[in-house]
C-alpha cells in the first residue's frame, strides 16, 4: 500500500513504542514524515532504522513556541502538512492527595494541552491539505484504575476534544482518536512478567498489543480509506474494554 505518497505528516512522541511504529507505517507507504520528539537519541534511531524520509525535529510538544517553529520548518520545507499524529503523552501516578500539583500539570500539558496546540499551529495548513489529525487516547478514558487521576483526566479530556475539533475543522479537516489498551512498549518494562499475564488476560485477546498493531489503525484512520470518518474513537485493545468477566 502506497496511501501516503506524496503526503507530509508530523508524529508527536515519534522516537519510540506507538509513535515510532507510526513513524516507520507512515514513512513506509510513501509520507515524508516530521518526528517531533523530545528524545534526540532515540529519534536519531528510529531515523537510522526507518527506509523513507523521517526527519527528526526537537519539539516539546507542550510548548507553543516549538510548534510554530515546527510548522514554520514543514511548510518551508515542503508547503504542505497533511497529517498530524499526536501521541505524545507524559504519566505520573497518585491519587489526588497524592499527586503533586506539577505532576498534574505535566500530564495535563504533555497529554492534552499539547494536541490543542499541534491542531492550533497546523490548522491553516491541514484546512488547505483537507488532511487528518488521529490522537492517541487510552482505555483509561472510558474506565479506570487507581493512581492514574491526571492520566485518566487528560485521555477523557482528549476523547471529548477530538469530537469537538472534528465538529471545528469539518468538512476539511477529519478528526479521529485510536484507543489502545495495553500495548508492549517500554510502559510495561517495569511491570513484572506475572503483572503482564495477568493484564494479558483481561483482554479478549488474551496478550498484551504490539506498537505496530495501533501503527495500522492510526494509519487508516489517516488514510482516505476513512474519508468518511471523523468524530471516531477507535479501540485498539485487544477487547480489554468490554470484557466483564
Ligand atoms: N503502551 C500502552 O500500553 C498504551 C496504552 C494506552 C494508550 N497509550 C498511549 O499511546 C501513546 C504512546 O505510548 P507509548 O507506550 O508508545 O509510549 P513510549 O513511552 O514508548 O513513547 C512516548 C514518546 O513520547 C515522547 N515524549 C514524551 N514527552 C514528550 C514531549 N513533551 N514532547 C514530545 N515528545 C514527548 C517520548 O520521548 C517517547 O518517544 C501515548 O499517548 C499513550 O498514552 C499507550
Amino acid at each position: 500500500m502506497n496511501r501516503f505518497e506524496g503526503k507530509v505528516a508530523v508524529v508527536t512522541g515519534g522516537a519510540m513504542g506507538i509513535g515510532a511504529a507510526t513513524v516507520q507505517r507512515l514513512a513506509s507507504e510513501g509520507a515524508v514524515v516530521y518526528l517531533a520528539d523530545i528524545d534526540g537519541e532515540a529519534g536519531a534511531h528510529v531515523v537510522a532504522e526507518t527506509e523513507g524520509t523521517v526527519h527528526f525535529v526537537h519539539c516539546d510538544v507542550a510548548e507553543s513556541a516549538h510548534w510554530n517553529a515546527l510548522t514554520a520548518r514543514v511548510m518551508d520545507e515542503h508547503g504542505h502538512v497533511d497529517t498530524l499524529v499526536s501521541n505524545a503523552y507524559a504519566l505520573r501516578h497518585g491519587a489526588a492527595h497524592e499527586l503533586p500539583e506539577a505532576d498534574w500539570g505535566l500530564v495535563l500539558d504533555v497529554t492534552l494541552k499539547a494536541t490543542y496546540l499541534g491542531v492550533a499551529a497546523l490548522a491553516e495548513p491541514l484546512t488547505a491539505a483537507c488532511g487528518s489529525v488521529v490522537a492517541v487516547s487510552s482505555v483509561h478514558a472510558h474506565a479506570s484504575m487507581p493512581g492514574f487521576t491526571a492520566y485518566a483526566a487528560a485521555k477523557g479530556g482528549l476523547s471529548a476534544l477530538v469530537r469537538q475539533l472534528a465538529v471545528e475543522y469539518a468538512p476539511a479537516v477529519r478528526v479521529n482518536a485510536v484507543a489502545p489498551g495495553p500495548i508492549r512498549t517500554r510502559q510495561w518494562d517495569p511491570v513484572p512478567p506475572a503483572g503482564q499475564a495477568e493484564e494479558a488476560g483481561r483482554t479478549l485477546a488474551g496478550r498484551l498489543g504490539r506498537p505496530e498493531e495501533v501503527a495500522a489503525a492510526i494509519a487508516f484512520l489517516a488514510s482516505d480509506e476513512a474519508a468518511y470518518i471523523t468524530g471516531a474513537e477507535l479501540p485498539v485493545d485487544g477487547g480489554r474494554l468490554v470484557r466483564l468477566a
